[in-house]
């Protein structure tokens, strides 16, 4: 099983990249083929003025192991009540309408304020849906991320740690259910 977790920003450094490599190592302990995809990386320079319809190379490359992964997990921040403009940008330069139809989705919200990304998510939520993605419906939110998160240990609210541990482990079944 090959899932790619999206960290969403383009902030260098993030609080996402953490708790994206940090769940990186949660799926693999339970036998998943998992990589972390930095919206860091993304090669925004590459597509300035607007080149949708254009055969961009870098951005080939940079999308195709999303569209071959088997799931997407994603790792959302808060930014203006919102989902980072990159990981709009990101789906936009995706195959229209067909790359994320019937893709088993995960979402972790992350925010430095007290709603833990439940905005964002639910805002990405609904474009995701409008690409007929599979969207698992547990979902966990980390609010004031900056405290509360630790990149070894993971969520420090015991009660937020076991809803990331039963999003893992309900996750891969819902992918392995699919895939019948
Ligand atoms: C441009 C920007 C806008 C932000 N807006 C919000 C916000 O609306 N609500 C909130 O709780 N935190 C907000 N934050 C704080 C981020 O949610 C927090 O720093 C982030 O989740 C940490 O992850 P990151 O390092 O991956 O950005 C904002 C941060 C940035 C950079």
């Amino acid at each position: 099983m090959n899932l790619k977790i999206i960290s969403g920003t383009d902030m260098a450094n993030s609080k996402a990249l953490e708790v994206s490599t940090y769940l990186k190592r949660l799926y693999q302990q339970l036998g998943v083929d998992a990589e972390v995809i930095d919206m860091a990386d993304f090669p925004l320079s590459d597509v300035v003025g607007g080149k949708y319809m254009e055969e961009i190379q870098s951005i080939n490359e940079f999308r195709e192991p999303v569209l071959k992964a088997d799931a997407l997990l994603f790792v959302i921040p808060e930014y203006n009540g919102s989902f980072p403009g990159i990981l709009k940008m990101f789906i936009d330069y995706l195959p229209y309408p067909s790359a994320l139809v019937e893709k088993p989705i995960a979402y972790v919200g992350i925010a430095g304020g007290a709603f833990g990304g439940l905005r964002p998510v639910e805002q990405f939520q609904m474009v995701a849906n409008y690409l007929n993605a599979h969207q698992f419906p547990e979902r966990v939110f980390i609010s004031r991320v900056h405290n509360m998160f630790d990149s070894e240990t993971g969520i420090k609210d015991e009660f937020q740690q076991k809803l990331l541990i039963s999003q893992t482990e309900g996750f891969i079944k819902f992918i392995k259910a699919l895939k019948r």
